[in-house]
């Protein structure tokens, strides 16, 4: 599989080292510096593009390649309140598209545990539910798109949450993360359910960036000659 590769930091290399084990050619590296050649010329060169450029250029950088034609597997966090227009691009380009906010299959497992764990600490009042997330100091973004999938996926249950809140007190009816920033912590998310009498707490701690270059890496091989929006739920068949 040719492979262009959209941002070529910290998780760019990460993924350039993934697919080049797995077999998969670099074909076109994007960053900063040579933004310009982003171009129908050399994008047709890739089988599929993979995208980590940040909060502020992602949204920008995703209508071009879906208007371009290439299957499209993103991961940068911070812009999804554009979604839904991005949606539309991909519906009228009959495009394909894969975003995760968290590529690792640990934590897209975690995920599961999260949902099943909130369903069964519901029925209990006693346990007030909280979420914290700890980051490298580099990260633009707060709360993390993790953190804000974890969050959503308790507010399904906790009906009674109608917003989540980052670093402040909260309201009952709001759900609070906590956000830390602290090197070199490439991720950790923590979900804590506290009453007066004990504590319940599951946390995911990634130890690098390979977990999340690999998912991406088995993203754009699964969605390489598919049509269509997907998820990692797809990918990995959870
Ligand atoms: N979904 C996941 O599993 C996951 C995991 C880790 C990080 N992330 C997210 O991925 C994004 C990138 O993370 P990182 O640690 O690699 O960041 P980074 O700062 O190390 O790299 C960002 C790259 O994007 C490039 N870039 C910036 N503006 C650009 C533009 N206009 N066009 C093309 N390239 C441009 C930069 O030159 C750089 O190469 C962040 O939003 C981060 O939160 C997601």
């Amino acid at each position: 599989m040719n492979i262009a590769l959209i941002g070529y930091g910290k998780m760019g290399k990460a993924i350039e080292a993934v697919a080049l084990e797995r077999g998969h050619e670099v074909v076109l590296k994007i960053d900063v510096s040579n933004a310009q050649e982003l171009n129908a010329e050399n994008i047709g060169k890739a089988d599929v593009a993979i995208e980590f450029t940040g909060p502020h250029t992602a949204f920008e950088n995703l209508v071009k390649l879906i208007g371009l034609g290439i299957p499209v597997v993103s991961g940068s966090t911070g812009w999804l309140e554009k979604m839904p227009e991005l949606l539309d691009v991909i519906n009228r380009n009959e495009g394909t598209f894969l975003y995760a906010s968290n590529f690792s299959i640990g934590v897209n497992l975690f995920f599961e545990l999260n949902k099943k764990l909130a369903a069964l600490m519901h029925k209990h009042g006693s346990y007030s539910v909280s979420l914290e997330e700890i980051h490298h100091t580099e990260k633009k973004d707060a709360p993390s798109g993790t953190a804000i999938t974890l969050a959503e996926q308790v507010m399904e249950v906790y009906t009674e949450k109608a917003k989540w809140v980052n670093d402040v007190v909260p309201r009952p009816e709001e759900l609070l993360i906590t956000s830390k920033r602290i090197d070199p912590a490439p991720g950790t998310h923590t979900i804590t359910y506290s009453s007066e009498i004990d504590d319940i707490a599951i946390t995911h701690t990634a130890h690098n960036r390979k977990g999340f270059a690999l998912g991406a890496v088995l993203a754009a091989e699964f969605i390489k000659d598919r049509k269509g929006v997907f998820s990692m739920k797809d990918v990995l068949d959870l």
